[in-house]
């Protein structure tokens, strides 16, 4: 009926059925990125339904509708070829490619879309809503998701594919052609250091985090043939004595935490480092006019509702800093998600 240019549209405008139908593209994207269709498609031949189907043991019709609201989606399309993806989306969905963005799909299923269910409660107290989620006694989420070997391995992934190919950038301005010894702090799978030393020859690093992310961070280390230049440090960054460093690295880890709980922890890393150190944290930011960007909104309510934390613009990281101590350094944008707010031991 929309076709006719004398019937009046009543449907809402499309910004609103993005944000009705949003939940249910996202099951459609994770789950033909988990079947394997996406990343057969993402090498840029064109497949009939039917050929896929049978590549990948699945049922043709109900293949067929989930390729259809891809193309509804507009992350592929149709013609007398079959389904094509467009050039320009097929290096994030491609598996083997740097930008691949599917590392982060796993959590974001198992997890954001269930504590997401509960974003009404958390308007109503203000709190975090991870208990609902997942099952067992801790004080801090992480301390459940270790508990659960699928669980660790997802969001070890996810932080690696979140980190990494933003890390390469970040690194480039730090200027340690002389070296010097790096913590990076609350480091998971070690995205930062890793690019870190990879970047500067001279340079040292250990990845201090909870103790079972020790074997992922000795995966990453031997995957990337670092040997003894990347240590690992285990222990609670709350309660454990930090180790001495020329640099700190915080990367998603602010984001976890309250100003309250934050502000400890930046006065520990401000006594732990050599006089003239640099603590670099890297983050989503906000715009000054706090207008977006929208995937740091909308993390910002995953952040409220699985830590309790908040995502920040770099005047308040800066503002924190100035509290703990350090002079706020210069701002690094790359251009991933993540980018890097300097602070300086004077
Ligand atoms: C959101 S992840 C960020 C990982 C990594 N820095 C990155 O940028 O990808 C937060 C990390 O902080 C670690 N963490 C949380 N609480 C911690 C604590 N009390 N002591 C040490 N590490 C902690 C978690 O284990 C996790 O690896």
């Amino acid at each position: 009926m929309r076709e006719s240019p004398d019937i009046e549209s009543h449907s809402p405008p499309p910004v609103l059925e993005r944000a009705i139908f949003g939940f249910m593209a996202s099951h459609v994207l994770f789950a033909a990125d988990d079947l394997g269709v996406l990343d057969l498609l993402a090498q840029g031949e064109a497949f009939e339904s039917t050929a896929l189907a049978t590549k990948l043991s699945v049922s043709e019709e109900a293949l067929d509708r989930l390729l259809t609201a891809l193309v509804g989606m507009e992350l592929l399309t149709r013609d007398g070829g079959g389904y094509r993806m467009p050039p320009q989306i097929r290096p994030f969905l491609s598996r083997s490619h740097g930008l691949y963005c599917g590392g982060l799909f796993p959590l974001l299923k198992h997890f954001s879309m269930r504590t997401f269910m509960h974003l009404g409660d958390a308007l109503v107290d203000g709190a975090p809503q991870w208990k609902k989620v997942l099952p067992g006694e801790g004080a801090a989420p992480f301390d459940l998701i270790y508990q659960d070997a699928g669980a660790l391995e997802r969001f070890a992934q996810a932080m690696w594919s979140l980190g990494y190919q933003a890390a390469t950038e970040l690194v480039r301005p730090l200027a340690l052609e002389r070296g010097g010894h790096l913590v990076d702090l609350g480091g998971g799978s070690g995205s930062f250091a890793v690019a870190a030393l990879q970047q500067w020859p001279a340079l040292t690093a250990d990845v201090f985090d909870r103790p079972a992310m020790e074997s992922t961070v000795a995966r990453q280390r031997d995957a990337h043939g670092l040997g003894s230049r990347l240590g690992f440090v285990g222990g609670d960054f709350f309660q454990s004595g930090l180790p001495r460093a020329d640099l700190y690295a915080l990367g998603f880890i602010l984001s976890d935490w309250t100003d309250a709980q934050s502000l400890p922890l930046l006065r520990a890393i401000h006594s732990a480092l050599a006089p003239g150190g640099q603590i670099l944290i890297l983050e989503r930011l906000f715009n000054e006019q706090r207008t977006g960007p929208l995937p740091t909104a909308l993390m910002d309510l995953c952040m409220l509702l699985e830590t309790g934390g908040k995502h920040r613009s770099a005047a308040q990281y800066h503002a924190l800093l100035r509290q703990a101590g350090f002079s706020p350094g210069p701002v690094h944008h790359s251009s991933y998600e993540k980018h890097m707010v300097v602070g300086i031991k004077a």
